[in-house]
């Protein structure tokens, strides 16, 4: 048997957010901070926009970043919660720079060597240039710097091709003693090592839930292999209310192209002046907005999705290639290069798009300081909904939430953990498999994978109706029933685990959607096409019932 691992905080992710608080922590606590696969691999390494800060105050506003947000969320944005991010937003630029992240300057952009103020790139729904940048490679930037100090710290131990599989919780412990929500407490969790099957115990003062979001669920995605919605899925099991699941992001311009994988085409490609066209060439966006290409993403991803299905079309063409190729090639290299290698100049030819499913607004709910409903719990990032982005986020703000509340969630961390200097581990149970065998059969698992994936992308994407949704509704029960079998009776494996994960998460968006009698934001239903407006809008908060834990919870609207 595996020795329990006892750490003050266990931090459940390594993308911008579990990077930048286990930086933030590890000054006065000692850290574990764990990533499911390779250190680095999450959305974050992947994001090419870049981070929404208000630079200078003569040219933008608190105000006016303040007012975008809101308006892209489509009602449903917590003003609180906006307004402390958008303040705490050059903070959180200075703290990168200082850590060294080397942004884009106007210099490096324009190679003119006078000029070392910041390049601020724009991007659909800001009225303002104010997104900063390296060059189309702002996530790598990120990562790879704040990675180097973390691996580098003595006090932040690193655990990678380790994915959580539950959190280990009081009332989970102890049934009998029927623990009440005010005294359950998160006390570690349950994590498979992939390398060696072996599951290790971990048992911590504070989990921090920092595992990005589930964008995998469905069949086309500009995310990575690790958004599977773990970290919602996990909490939700643990009793944890989540809110606003139905709002999920599609990006408009992944690039369509037989051989590549959730490769996006980076929104700043049409703040510098790239163009949507029909395959026939002609442009089409000011027929569905005034803003045009620059409208929130909500409405361009619509109106892309409308015209192919119009015209019977596959993809929609995005052309930069009126403007300068050194501009193009120094703006945006890495997806010069990338379309290049399928042998699309981006320099002359235009880049073939399609929408794709990219952010999920939804998620644990939290408070102002990444406190979850179960003490002891934090979220933090793309796996949290602390109301910042309404019904639809606005581009290049999901970066900075997840900067932001990683310092909030460290100073209320730091102050718990000096407020609770006599902490005693409790000895946790080892995982139990003396009840199960080894699968026989894995094509059980990639079929459901393939089928949900499928069956989300057709039912529950960019356009909605009850009668998609129902059917969606019906095929999921059926998925939980087999997965809960399958876990009871086998041992468990990654991808076991990441498919009850996504089939939880899918769960949660479809009954999400089913209650929501409207169209707002993200959300679009052919049932219920207009906005609500005979009451004030409402987030979607779902709550288990953690006495019949195979039922889905009560939906509320509050
Ligand atoms: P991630 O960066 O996704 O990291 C999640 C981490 O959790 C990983 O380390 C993963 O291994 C780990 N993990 C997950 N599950 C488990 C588990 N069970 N056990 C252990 N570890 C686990 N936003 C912007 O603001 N600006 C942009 O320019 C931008 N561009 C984007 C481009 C792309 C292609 C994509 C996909 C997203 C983009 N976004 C952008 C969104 C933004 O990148 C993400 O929302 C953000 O990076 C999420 O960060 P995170 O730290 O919450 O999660
Ligand atoms: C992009 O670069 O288009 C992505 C920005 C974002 O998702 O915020």
């Amino acid at each position: 048997m595996t020795k329990q691992i006892n750490t003050d905080v266990l931090i459940l992710g390594a993308g911008a957010a579990g990077l930048s608080l286990a930086l933030r922590l590890a000054e006065n606590a000692r850290v574990s901070i764990l990533a499911k696969g390779a250190f680095s691999e999450g959305s974050s390494l992947y994001a090419q926009g870049g981070v929404a800060a208000v630079a200078n105050k003569d040219k933008d506003s608190f105000e006016s970043h303040i007012e975008d947000t809101i308006l892209a969320g489509a009602g449903l944005c917590r003003e609180k919660t906006v307004k402390q991010v958008v303040r705490h937003g050059p903070e959180a630029i200075a703290w990168l720079i200082e850590k060294g992240v080397l942004f884009t300057t106007d210099a490096s952009a324009s190679e003119n060597e006078s000029d070392h103020s910041f390049h601020l790139t724009r991007e659909g729904g800001h009225s303002h240039r104010r997104v900063y940048h390296a060059a189309d490679a702002t996530g790598r930037a990120i990562e790879n710097t704040l990675e180097k100090q973390v691996r580098a710290h003595k006090n932040i131990t690193i655990f990678e091709d380790h994915i959580a599989v539950d959190l280990i919780t009081e009332s989970k412990l102890d049934t009998k003693l029927n623990i009440s929500a005010d005294n359950n407490a998160c006390l570690g969790a349950y994590v498979l090592n992939r390398a060696t099957g072996k599951i290790k115990v971990f048992a911590a003062r504070v989990v921090v839930l920092a595992t990005g979001g589930a964008a995998k669920v469905y069949l086309y995605t500009s995310n990575p292999d690790t958004s599977t919605g773990d970290g919602i899925a996990m909490a939700w099991r643990a009793g944890c209310r989540v809110g606003n699941m139905e709002f999920v992001q599609f990006h408009p311009t992944c690039l369509y192209h037989s051989k590549a994988k959730s490769f996006l085409i980076t929104e700043a490609v049409r703040g510098e002046g790239g163009k949507l066209k029909l395959t026939d060439g002609n442009s089409f966006m000011a027929d569905h907005d005034d803003r045009g290409e620059l409208a929130p993403r909500d409405i361009v991803a619509r109106a892309i999705d409308y015209e192919m299905k119009r015209r019977g079309d596959d993809h929609v063409n995005l052309d930069i290639s009126h403007m300068p190729d050194d501009f193009i090639k120094n703006h945006f290299p890495t997806v010069y290069e990338k379309c290049k290698s399928f042998n699309i100049d981006i320099t002359s030819d235009p880049i073939p798009v399609v929408p794709a499913a990219h952010y999920t607004c939804g998620g644990i709910c939290t408070d102002l300081s990444a406190r979850t409903d179960l003490p002891g719990l934090y979220a933090i990032g793309e796996c949290a909904f602390t109301g910042l982005h309404g019904a639809n986020r606005l581009a290049s703000n999901s970066l900075l939430e997840c900067l932001v509340f990683a310092k909030l969630a460290a100073d209320d961390i730091n102050l718990a953990l000096k407020q609770s200097k006599n902490y005693q581990y409790k000895n946790l149970p080892a995982w139990d498999e003396s009840r199960v065998t080894d699968a026989d059969e894995q094509v059980v698992v990639s079929h459901n994978w393939d089928e949900l994936r499928r069956f989300m992308w057709d039912y529950v994407g960019i356009v909605r109706t009850t009668k998609r949704l129902q059917r969606a509704q019906h095929r999921i029960d059926l998925l939980k029933d087999e997965i809960r079998e399958y876990y009871t009776n086998f041992k468990i494996t990654n991808d076991l685990v990441e498919l009850r994960n996504l089939v939880d998460v899918a769960d949660l968006i479809i009954r999400s959607a089913l209650v929501r009698k409207e169209s707002r934001g993200l959300h679009f239903t052919r049932d219920y096409p207009e906005l609500d407006e005979s009451s004030a809008p409402k987030d979607t908060i779902l709550k288990p019932l953690t006495n019949q834990p195979n039922k889905t919870g009560i939906a509320a609207l509050i």
